[in-house]
Parts: structure tokens; C-alpha cells; sequence
């Protein structure tokens, strides 16, 4: 449990669509371009914040965590997204908090035991409790509260969305998009619970536990890593991704939290 103050916020997002509104919603806006990534500074519903899109997969995912820590100063990081569903209790639609994340295509064996990170002694990196559980309560915040005004009925019916559930558990990274039955099987069997699959999660995770960093992630679920997932992705990530990610988003914000610094009055 982390009791520090939040003092930057740093929210990185794999596209476009996954993170669309939040920079439109910053005070006193200013960007930064970097290697290849456009930091937008400002503040975000009363908390200092740099938004970044970091592309796709873990180096990438990496980097730019490594970027808001060492060149923008964040103090907190916070990772949202789309991912494929990890097994049956999962819908699309749905929503994951991670509380822990693993590298699934990691496997340095004989040399260490499979998933281990090398020399770090861990397969599993565990996200920030406190920031997870502002963030869950943001998400069922967003299921109550927002849901059904801010994804459209045609969306709902398309979708098949009713009332998403938020879960809690683990959540696999690797270097694969995941569109075939047997592979997302096979990671269910090699990951107990696993509850979602991307493809960035857990390099931020390393990142921010080599850095000491308190750190969260969450994932709408678009697909069901499944031969339909490349399809599904597509039209999910058009037209319901933004909507998700921008009110959980000013959710997690807006409500007060010991540790988010608030705007002084
Ligand atoms: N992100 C969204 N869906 C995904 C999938 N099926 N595999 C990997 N990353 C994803």
C-alpha cells in the first residue's frame, strides 16, 4: 500500500482510441514530443497529469513508462486500455483491474524457472492496492453511473453489453495479439485466474516495480482472444473504447481519495 501523494499522474494508453477526450479535458495543456511520442502536460479534473499513447507491445510500453518517470516526473502511473478476455467469466464489454501481471511469452528456462523475469525473482508484479482499488471503484462507479447514457443503445445491442461486471485478478502481457482458441486456452492453463490478455501491462509493471513506482492498470475487455478477436477488436476499439476509458477515467479523478492531490481551494 502506497501512502505517498499522488504529485504527477503519467496515463499512457496503447492507441489513440483507448485514451480519446482525456487530452481535450487538460488545463494549461502543453505537449512535449519525444522519441517518437507526443507527452501532453496540463491538468487533468484538478491532479497534474501527463497523458501518452505508447504504441503497441511491451518495449514499447516500457519505454514510455520510463520516459514519464525519469524525464516528466510522474510519481504514479496509470495504464488503460482494451484486452482480450482470459476465459469464460469474462464478457466483452467487462472491465479488469489488474492486481497482478505477468509476462507470458517470458521463458528463460532451464536458466530460470518459466515467466520469471530474470534476476528479478518474480513472475508475477504486483499493482499499487490502493490506486487498484480507487480505480475499481471508478469502474463500477462508471458501470452504475454512466454506462447506459454514455454507450449507446444500438452499441449495447451490437456488443451484446448489459450490465458489465468489474473484476479483479490477473492479467497477462505478451508480444501477441491472441486470435486463436487453442493459444488463449493454453494461457489459461499455464495461468491460473487469468482474467485478460494485452499486450503492454506487464512491461509497465516491471518498469514501475525496478523504479519503485506505485502503479495501476485497466482493461475493457473487446474481444475474446478467440479467431473473432481481430474483428471484434476493430469495431470495439471504434466506437466503445474512448467512452469507457474517458469516464473511468475522470472518475478516478474526480473522487476524492487520500491519495490524489487535490486542487487547492
Ligand atoms: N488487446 C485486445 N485484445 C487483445 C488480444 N486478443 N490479444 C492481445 N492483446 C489484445
Amino acid at each position: 500500500m502506497n501512502h505517498h501523494k499522488i504529485k504527477r499522474l503519467g496515463i499512457i494508453s496503447a492507441l489513440h482510441e483507448e485514451q480519446e477526450g482525456l487530452v481535450q479535458a487538460m488545463e494549461g495543456l502543453a505537449t512535449v514530443t519525444h522519441g517518437m511520442r507526443d507527452y501532453a502536460v496540463g491538468r487533468l479534473w484538478g491532479i497534474d497529469a501527463v497523458c501518452v499513447l505508447s504504441r503497441i507491445g511491451k518495449v514499447a510500453a516500457a519505454m514510455t513508462a520510463t520516459m514519464l518517470v525519469e524525464k516528466f516526473g510522474v510519481t504514479h502511473i496509470l495504464f488503460t486500455g482494451v484486452a482480450g478476455s482470459g476465459g469464460p467469466s469474462v464478457a466483452v464489454g467487462d472491465i479488469v483491474v489488474a492486481e497482478s501481471l505477468v509476462q507470458h511469452d517470458m521463458d528463460a528456462s532451464p536458466l530460470f524457472p518459466r515467466f520469471e523475469v530474470p534476476l528479478t525473482g518474480l513472475a508475477h508484479f504486483t499493482s499499487d492496492a490502493s490506486l487498484s482499488t480507487h480505480l475499481a471503484g471508478a469502474a463500477h462507479d462508471f458501470v452504475a453511473g454512466d454506462f447506459l447514457d454514455v454507450i449507446e443503445a444500438d452499441e449495447r445491442r451490437v456488443f451484446r453489453l448489459q450490465q458489465p461486471s468489474v473484476h479483479r485478478g490477473l492479467i497477462a502481457s505478451g508480444d501477441q495479439f491472441v486470435s486463436c482458441r487453442d493459444h488463449i486456452g493454453r494461457l489459461g492453463t499455464n495461468h491460473p485466474g487469468l482474467l485478460a490478455v494485452e499486450m503492454e501491462g506487464a512491461a509497465v509493471a516491471q518498469v514501475c516495480f525496478e523504479l519503485g513506482v506505485p502503479f495501476a492498470v485497466i482493461r475493457t475487455i473487446s474481444d475474446n482472444a478467440n479467431e473473432d478477436a481481430a474483428h471484434d477488436f476493430m469495431r470495439f476499439v471504434k466506437s466503445v473504447a474512448a467512452r469507457y476509458a474517458f469516464h473511468i477515467v475522470r472518475r478516478f479523478c474526480q473522487q476524492p481519495h487520500p491519495n490524489l492531490a487535490v486542487k487547492a481551494l
